[in-house]
């Protein structure tokens, strides 16, 4: 079983908080594939079992790179359904559009047909960050990571 994580990062924030949720990932036993959006071939969607993305915010919205694996990703629309999603982001603010930020990715999740779990406690819809992540922000990362990857074992 393998999870996709597919992230942009020009400053680094973002790609820490994609370590750490492949962190969580790996440590419920299933494989994390991280890669950066710009390098990432979309194909790699025909042997993944969930797909998780990360972007900095821009402007309330997901960077331009990360969209453009979202609409590149319309080679496997109908193929993606069912299998397990999330998103999570770094800002350089809180309430300065992080959750319009990880929303906008999830409705591409969601527009594949594929399951997005939720949270409880903390970040309701996908682990955000002000900044660099800090030990929290990270572990919130690592609990996504986790979050997915079990529903991804228990759906199997
Ligand atoms: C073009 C651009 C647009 C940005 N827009 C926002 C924004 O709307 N809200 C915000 O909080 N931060 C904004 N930022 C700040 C980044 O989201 C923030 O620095 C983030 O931590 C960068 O992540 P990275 O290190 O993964 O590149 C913007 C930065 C850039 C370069």
């Amino acid at each position: 079983m393998k999870v996709l994580i597919v992230y942009y990062s020009r400053t680094g924030n973002t790609e820490k908080m994609a370590q750490a949720v492949a962190q969580g990932v790996e440590e419920e036993g299933v494989e994390a594939a991280v890669r950066k959006a710009e390098e990432c071939d979309v194909d790699e969607l025909a042997s993944v079992e969930g797909l998780i993305l990360g972007s900095p915010t821009y402007y309330g919205t997901m960077a331009a790179p990360i969209k453009k694996f979202i609409d590149e990703s319309v080679k496997f629309h109908g193929q993606l359904v069912g299998k397990v999603g999330g998103a999570f982001t770094s800002a350089g603010g809180a309430g300065s559009g992080n959750e319009t930020t990880v929303m906008a990715m999830v409705q591409g999740l969601l527009v594949h047909g594929m399951i997005v779990p939720g949270s409880h406690r903390g970040d309701h819809y996908g682990p955000i960050a002000v900044g660099e992540p800090d030990a929290a922000a990270e572990e919130r990362c690592r609990k996504h990571g986790v979050r997915i990857a079990q529903l991804i074992k228990k759906l199997a």
